[in-house]
């Protein structure tokens, strides 16, 4: 058995590493024990480290872990004030100088000094239909660049983040990598909460594969189970803000029909395919925000009392310009004593190719 000090995780995609599953309690110190078990070797390699609780806190923000604090029997603290950055479809690859784009972008949200960032899917251009090789190159890309950020970092699944379910990738749904594992090894689950200041902060799959090696915008049974109960158990009123890949709520179809129309899905893939059973739940929550992506337009709308806040891309139209009039950026969320407020940033790019006609 071997004791970790928070110093061992100060990479991100480190911790994320070795954490798997945790389990807490304080102990007669008021110290927490976590035990974890290394992804690779989930059944041998246990791990056990001992923090006190502020440090511990401090070192799961930055493995962008599920905390799962014992209870909220203690105070719980009001709703604080601070900065975090929503970044969401960075869709990073060798071409098109994506990755200099990235590095640009992550440069202007680090000056920015965010308490931490979240990001809303489709990290890369792609794992979803590619082979093993092309999908893990963009994925060490992105994990590389991503250190720029220097700050807690957490991610959401987005639908070309998962591995190798298109049939024309060629891969078999044997491989240990296939689907959401490749996504769940580099960068953790794909649910999950956690609060911070007195909000609390749930990050939803949007993202299921279909049998037939397609796919749907959908948030399953299990993980509905899961959002009822997690909201159940918060302190009446707690503020919520919520992160999906694909859009719970927007706009876009009465602006962008023909794109729907044009796209003859099989599948609902635009928007997330049974919204109203996860509105529901917010419903008995105060869910002043959600942060969602996809589209790759900026736009909000506000419903009931939450805004659904679509962010723009930080690939605009794929690394080819603005996307339908919204240019390559992130949404600053500022968040004071409860109430929210949020600006689009751009961060200077210009992309390398002619813009598209849209
Ligand atoms: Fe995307």
């Amino acid at each position: 058995m071997r004791l970790f000090h928070p110093r061992d995780f100060s990479r991100p995609a480190r911790a994320l590493h070795f954490y798997r599953r945790i389990t807490l309690g304080p102990d007669s110190n008021g110290r927490f024990r976590c035990v974890n078990i290394r992804s690779e070797v989930q059944s041998l390699a246990k791990r056990t480290m001992i923090v006190d609780r502020r440090n511990f806190l401090k070192t799961m923000a930055t493995a962008g872990a599920v905390v799962v604090l014992p209870s909220y029997t203690a105070a719980t603290p009001a709703p604080g004030s601070f900065d975090f950055v929503f970044f969401t479809d960075t869709h990073i690859q060798p071409e098109l100088d994506a990755a200099h784009g990235c590095d640009l972008c992550f440069k202007k949200i680090a000056g920015l000094r965010p308490e931490f960032a979240m990001m809303g899917g489709d990290h890369v251009f792609d794992a979803f239909g590619v082979n093993k090789v092309r999908a893990g190159m963009v994925y060490d890309l992105y994990e590389r660049t991503e250190q720029l950020l220097g700050m807690p970092l957490h991610h959401a699944i987005g639908n070309h983040d998962v591995f190798g379910v298109l049939a024309k990738s060629g891969v078999a749904s044997t491989d240990p990598a296939y689907g959401k594992k490749m996504f769940q090894d580099r960068m953790g689950r794909t649910y999950y909460s956690f609060d911070y200041k007195g909000y609390h902060f749930v990050v939803l799959d949007s993202v299921q594969p279909t049998e037939d090696r397609l796919w749907e915008a959908r948030v399953d049974e299990d993980q509905l189970r899961w959002l009822r109960d997690d909201l159940k158990a918060l302190p009446h009123g707690m503020p919520v803000i919520a992160v999906v890949h694909c859009p719970l709520v927007t706009a876009f179809a009465t602006y962008a029909y023909t794109q729907i129309v044009g796209a003859d899905r099989k599948y609902n893939t635009m928007t997330v395919a049974n919204a109203p059973d996860v509105l529901q739940i917010f419903e008995n929550a105060n869910v002043p925000a959600v942060l969602q992506g996809h589209t790759h337009v900026n736009e909000v709308v506000n419903y009931k009392n939450t805004q659904y806040i679509t962010s723009g891309a930080v690939c605009g139209n794929w690394w080819r310009g603005p996307r339908m009039g919204t240019p390559e950026g992130f949404t600053v969320v500022s968040l004071r004593q409860g109430k929210i407020s949020w600006r689009y940033e751009t961060y200077g790019f210009h992309s390398v190719v002619p813009p598209e006609r849209p």
